[in-house]
């Protein structure tokens, strides 16, 4: 084989055996969304695995996902302070399945030219991860803010689940940490994930 080809051939491997891993993993997360679905849907709890997690690989394998749907919409998905973020010992499946609402649910609700943002920063007094999910949207008036984590929740979707908040809540709450909701009317919402950094206590 002449050496150009076999160095065409050699990038074609692995152009291949990329997208054959990004295929395996897409596949791995559908599978895990189905399974919280499933116990979200039966009020099941399954016991978080909690395991050394990087935020910032979660995250963006969480962007991955959505980025067609954001940008089919023209909306940005954007991560900041996510690589400087230390390992916490967490559930990184479940933790996936909690951005991905979060940030599934952002992205319809942001004009074109918008965004959605996943922030992290650490309050090392208290041994707390601070994740936040913060979009430039329509906002939400107090009714729909104040229901949005209980059993009152509305969706303006048609065919809206309204399990979306549901597996957010469980998922925060399998890592006894808490979630809090900033919204203003055409200004944008931003949600907020307070983690322990570890559960070695638990
Ligand atoms: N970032 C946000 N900005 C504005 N509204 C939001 C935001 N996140 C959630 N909401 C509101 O909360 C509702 C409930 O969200 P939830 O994920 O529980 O259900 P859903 O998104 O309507 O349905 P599904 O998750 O099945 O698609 C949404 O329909 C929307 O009205
Ligand atoms: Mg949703």
């Amino acid at each position: 084989m002449r050496a150009g080809a076999r160095v065409e051939a050699e990038a074609h491997r692995e152009a291949t055996d990329e997208l054959s891993e990004i295929i395996v993993n897409n596949a791995r997360r559908i599978q895990d969304r189905v399974k919280e679905l499933a116990d979200a849907v039966k009020g099941a709890t399954t016991a978080p695995e909690f395991h050394p997690c990087r935020i910032a690989g979660c995250a963006a394998d969480v962007m991955t996902s959505l980025r067609r749907y954001a940008a089919d919409k023209g909306v940005v998905l954007q991560a900041e302070g996510l690589d400087a973020l230390p390992v916490i010992h967490a559930d990184e499946r479940r933790l996936f399945n909690a951005l991905y609402n979060l940030v599934d649910n952002a992205i319809p609700e942001v004009p074109a030219g918008g965004s959605v943002t996943v922030r992290g920063s650490v309050e090392a007094d208290k041994e707390v991860l601070v994740l936040t999910v913060a979009d430039t949207g329509k906002g939400m008036p107090p009714d729909v803010r104040e229901r949005l984590f209980t059993s009152g929740v509305r969706s303006n979707k048609s065919g809206g689940t309204r399990l979306g908040t549901k597996i957010v809540k469980d998922v925060v709450a399998a890592h006894k940490g808490a979630i809090s909701v900033e919204s203003a009317v055409g200004v944008g919402t931003t949600i907020t994930i307070r983690l322990p950094l570890t559960h070695e206590r638990l």
